[in-house]
């Protein structure tokens, strides 16, 4: 089953046209790769209303499945994903980003200071990934694996 994703970029600089979002295109490109439909790409800045907006609005109206956030997850003032994305959640995961974790401490200690987080909100998966092109693409390939079968069984399939 081929499932519909939506990647959003948070950043104060990509969307403000300063900085080239690169993590997003790469983030979207292992999705298709994995044989997702990437329907919706956005970039928005670490505002967290908008982000919690943003992702209101891929689940509840645009009905993806699979909803992947990129920034905003560290320990700078504006990093609000997080929160911003607990605030929609019915059911967190905390599985998802310990085992991001759990695989990105073999290459870095400095993953240790993303605080992202995973879950569902009515049939989709809500996952943060760190905002670097390259920390994304490591925590992604970290759980890309077990996404399909996680929205399976979001959308009561079982097992
Ligand atoms: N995880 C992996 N696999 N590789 C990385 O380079 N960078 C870390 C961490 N996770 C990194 C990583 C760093 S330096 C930060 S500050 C946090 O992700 C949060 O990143 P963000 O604020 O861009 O979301």
């Amino acid at each position: 089953m081929s499932y519909q994703a939506a990647v959003i970029t948070v950043s104060d600089r990509a969307s403000a046209g300063v900085y080239e979002d690169k993590s997003g295109p790469a983030v979207a490109a292992m999705l298709k790769e994995a044989g997702y439909e990437v329907v919706y790409t956005s970039i928005v800045p670490d505002e967290q209303e908008k982000i919690s907006e943003e992702l209101i609005s891929c689940v509840d109206e645009k009905h993806c499945g699979l909803v992947i956030t990129s920034g905003g997850t560290g320990l700078s003032p504006r990093d609000v994903t997080p929160e911003a994305t607990r605030a929609v959640l019915e059911r967190e995961i905390p599985a998802i980003p310990q085992a991001m974790i759990y695989y990105s401490l073999q290459i870095t200690p400095r993953a240790m200071l993303s605080r992202a987080v995973a879950g569902t909100r009515r049939n989709s998966l809500i996952l943060n990934l760190p905002g670097s092109e390259k920390a994304a693409r490591e925590n992604l390939s970290a759980v890309l694996g077990a996404l399909d079968h996680a929205l399976k069984m979001i959308a009561g399939g079982g097992h």
